[in-house]
């Protein structure tokens, strides 16, 4: 009498007839046929549940077995999570009526709305499961088995909020030493939980457990993309934070954060002075402390110009930094030599294939940050006939860090070749658009020079009257608006959990670049 059966993933219950026939069924009776339906469904199915197609009853059959048996339920969503896929049969257009074409669909995350009613207890299997399959599992998790573990975490940020860095680390310390699965997690962390770490208070811990790991990722040769997602994430914290006091205070705050951290840093806390005043009066002994360490290791002096739109204890504090963009160009100028010949040697047509190895492994680190810098001035006189393939191998072999200084070293010396071609008479006009389409071809055409960094150099250069006029140029650029196109695109609707259909994979790759992080 309780026999189930499940025909695209609808739980049928013959069963249904006497809970309708019958004058007024009892809960009880209700939940008994469910359990027992659903019990026989697990225990008998080869065939799995299709979550994607349950209807209303089945949902809220699922709900009452969620409360009962969270075990098998459990097993059964995790079945479906790591799946290949529901095959379907449709009707193909050279076919006959009675023939079907069979496909496969790739399985989607479970929706929202069955999400929401499941028992805590099941919750929390699930999400324990689904971190052993991610983190553990030797296959490379599915887009369904990620989203789904993160609008998990999402409906019930009450019970299940955990902070994910410290919780997966304790589970298992070697978790995060591999990159895959730190990508996974900066992924996760940077596109799903930014917002639930803000609800939960838990910006300030999320950022010194980042800072931890960006100060070692920073030096290390590769794994761009890690740190770049790691610094995007820091830059959205501060960026966010209301009293950056209290970061540091203990003093153990980020002193290791990167270049750029430092400088948004910087600009965050005029913000936040300008906006809120200083609170305490402690803070205001401890400010020339908190910006030495700030700066402990950053060169850059803020333009005047910047420096009028910050509050006046902040500008009197950095007013006695010396610029020394002067004594950088001078040593460039020393290197400048050293630099072209190696840069002849390895980007002209003509470049020694195994010169490549020679450099990553023999070049002196005063020469590497010029790397550059360099290439913009040999492109400078043959602009199609440098080797980027070559470029892109050797950076990619740089510590993030060094492709950073590369990129502010860059900028400055690109904007000191254009005030000397305008004393040799060159019109200004031409030379701008000379500097985009060639700085184009680094950071659109070969994905060498993540965007954001360059323009973020640029910014800082606001006394110079070229910088803001580069960037004006870069942020109208075609490219950069095709790609705009391609993510908006891509990315989906932006309230994909409430979409009932198949879930879209967003090939987000096209629009964001792979800047230093492709598999050759
Ligand atoms: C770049 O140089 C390498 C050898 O160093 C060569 O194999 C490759 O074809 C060159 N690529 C271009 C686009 O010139
Ligand atoms: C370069 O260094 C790598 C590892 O550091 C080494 O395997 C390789 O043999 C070195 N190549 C040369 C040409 O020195
Ligand atoms: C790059 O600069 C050179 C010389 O400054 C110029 O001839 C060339 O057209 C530029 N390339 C692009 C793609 O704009």
């Amino acid at each position: 009498m309780y026999k189930v059966w499940l025909e695209r993933g609808n739980l049928q219950f013959i069963s249904t007839a006497y809970y309708f026939t019958s004058p007024s069924p009892s809960l009880l009776g209700f939940l008994l046929i469910s359990i027992v339906g659903f019990f026989f469904c697990i225990k008998s199915g080869e065939r799995m549940m299709d979550y994607m197609n349950l209807d209303d009853r089945s949902i809220g059959m699922f709900w009452v077995v969620s409360y009962t048996m969270a075990q098998p339920a459990c097993e059964t969503v995790m079945n479906w999570l790591t799946s290949a896929g529901v095959t379907e049969h449709l009707p193909g257009p050279n076919l006959q009526s009675n023939e079907r074409l069979m496909v496969m669909r790739e399985v989607s995350p479970l929706p929202i709305s069955l999400l929401s009613g499941l028992s805590i207890n099941l919750c929390l299997k699930v999400a324990f499961q689904m971190e052993e399959s991610m983190f553990s599992g030797q296959a490379v998790p599915s887009i369904a088995m990620v989203e789904t573990y993160c609008r998990l975490m999402l409906i019930s940020p009450h019970s299940l909020f955990r902070s994910l860095l410290t919780h997966l680390t304790s589970r298992n310390p070697t978790t995060l030493t591999k990159p895959g699965n730190t990508i996974l997690v900066f992924e996760i962390l940077n596109y799903r939980f930014l917002s639930l770490y803000r609800y939960q208070g838990k910006s300030k811990t999320l950022m010194y457990d980042v800072t931890k790991m960006i100060s070692t990722l920073k030096g290390k040769r590769g794994d761009h993309r890690i740190f770049r997602l790691a610094e995007n994430l820091c830059m959205n914290l501060i960026l966010s934070l209301r009293d950056f006091f209290f970061v540091k205070r203990e003093g153990k705050g980020p002193t290791e954060f990167t270049e750029t951290l430092n400088r948004i840093t910087i600009v965050t806390l005029a913000i936040i002075i300008k906006t809120r005043g200083i609170g305490e009066f402690e803070h205001l002994l401890y400010l020339q402390t908190m910006l030495e360490q700030i700066l402990a290791t950053s060169q850059h002096t803020w333009s005047e110009k910047t420096l009028r739109y910050f509050p006046s204890i902040l500008r009197d504090a950095l007013s006695g930094r010396m610029d020394k963009r002067g004594l950088a160009i001078q040593a460039w100028q020393q290197a400048e030599t050293t630099v072209i010949n190696q840069c002849t040697q390895l980007l002209s047509p003509s470049a020694d294939p195994s010169y490549v190895v020679t450099y990553i492994n023999h070049s002196f680190p005063q020469h590497r940050q010029y790397l550059c810098a360099g290439a913009w001035i040999l492109m400078h006189g043959h602009p199609e006939n440098i080797n980027c393939t070559n470029l892109g191998r050797v950076l990619r072999e740089f510590s993030p860090e060094e492709v950073t200084a590369n990129i502010y070293t860059m900028v400055d010396v690109l904007l000191h070749h254009i005030h000397l071609e305008l004393q040799r008479g060159h019109p200004l006009q031409d030379l701008m658009l000379k500097a985009c389409g060639n700085l184009s071809v680094f950071i659109w055409n070969h994905e060498l020079l993540p965007p954001d960094i360059l323009l973020l150099a640029l910014i800082d250069r606001d006394d110079d009257p070229h910088a803001l006029r580069i960037v004006i140029n870069l942020l109208d650029s075609k490219e950069l608006q095709q790609r705009v196109k391609l993510y908006l695109l891509n990315r989906g609707p932006p309230e994909h959990w409430l979409s009932p259909g198949p879930f879209k994979r967003a090939e987000l790759q096209k629009a964001l670049g792979n800047y230093l992080s492709w598999k050759e």
